[in-house]
């Protein structure tokens, strides 16, 4: 029997903090129920002609692909609304757009610039509204990182994640939030000039005591990573900050992970993984641009049994429908 969490329905998820933190872990054991029906062959009707709008300003590989394969493979449809398809912003404001898409779809997952636009979005759109990445944050790519991270240890509770790399950026501020609310001691290593929001890093803080957890801002991550069960790292310039590119390269090439830095850990195969959000610069192929192969992460560390980044990424799927058939679904059991 799937059990769903009534208090989801007709809900948006515009950050992790909109959730209570045992309706977050009611979704990560959703999705990890959902995964377990897929992978027995069964493709149901539990969003049976429901329609979602996926409105797209920045690209995406899996975003897109996972919020796409989420609703059909349960019966419903998505329709992809690149910024170039639609008048979002342009000849139309986004409280115009929320409300036409609101009367034609049972939910809208937005990927854009501003935070603000998801806020406004869902404040009149009248159907869900789902983050699927903005400048501040990316709340569904955290519930696909934490059901990995309990796929892989069985529990969330007092391991420690340690984000290594750009500290300010929607991933780091995601995972901030999702590691306090599920009980993980949260460390993000990161230059004194890329740290978080401190009011950010005190909600976090008041949260992660709540459930017996620590957040901390480390510079060393050699000290950072101690003791570390996650070592997490994500791009070292985020989509529209191209501009930069330099500065960051050299504020972050002391904080690329490698496998020195995931020996530094003290944890071995067993105790310890690394995941990465993805797209990941890790080898040359990938680098054109760049003067010295690998940035955020080593070749070496991607590529090793340690890493876990595409049952991530393959998570992103089942994540995403669990936030749907909760939202779009009234049964409390299926
Ligand atoms: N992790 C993630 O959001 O990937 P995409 O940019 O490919 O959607
Ligand atoms: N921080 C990255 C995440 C990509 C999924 C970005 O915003 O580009």
């Amino acid at each position: 029997m799937l059990k769903c969490n009534p208090g989801l329905y007709g809900r948006s998820l515009l950050r992790l903090a909109d959730l209570s933190d045992e309706e977050m872990m009611d979704v990560l054991d959703l999705a990890i129920t959902l995964k377990a029906r897929r992978c027995a062959g069964v493709r149901g009707d539990l969003l049976k002609r429901r329609q979602i709008a996926l409105i797209f300003e920045k690209s995406s590989t899996r975003t897109r692909t996972a919020a796409s394969v989420a609703i059909r493979d349960e019966g419903g449809a998505a329709e992809y609304l690149s910024k170039s398809d639609i008048h979002l912003g342009a000849k139309e404001s986004v409280k115009d757009t929320a409300r036409v898409l609101g009367r034609t779809f049972d939910g809208i997952l937005y990927r854009g610039f501003a935070q603000k636009t998801v806020e406004t979005l869902a404040e009149y759109a009248g159907v869900p509204v789902w983050n699927g990445l903005t400048d501040v944050f990316h709340p569904t790519q955290i519930l696909a990182d934490l059901m990995t991270i309990k796929e892989v240890f069985g529990r969330l509770k007092g391991l420690k994640l340690a984000y290594v790399g750009d500290g300010r950026n929607n991933v780091a501020n995601s995972l901030m939030i999702g590691c306090a609310k599920a009980g993980l001691d949260y460390v993000n290593c990161t230059p004194p000039e890329l740290c978080p929001d401190t009011a950010l890093v005190a909600e976090a803080r008041e949260i992660a005591c709540r459930n017996g957890a620590s957040v901390s801002v480390v510079h060393d991550p050699v000290a950072g990573v101690t003791g570390a069960n996650v070592v997490y790292t994500d791009v070292w310039v985020s989509m529209g900050e191209e501009a930069q590119k330099e500065t960051r390269l050299k504020l972050l090439r002391p904080y690329q992970v490698n496998m020195e830095l995931m020996r530094a850990t003290g944890n071995a195969q067993g105790e310890l993984i690394f995941l990465h959000c993805l797209p990941a610069f890790h080898d040359h192929e990938t680098v054109v641009s760049s003067e010295s192969g690998a940035m955020e992460v080593t070749d070496e560390v991607f590529e090793s049994p340690l890493s876990k980044v595409f049952d991530e990424a393959e998570n992103r799927m089942h994540t995403i429908k669990a936030l749907y058939v909760s939202a779009l679904t009234e049964l409390s059991a299926l």
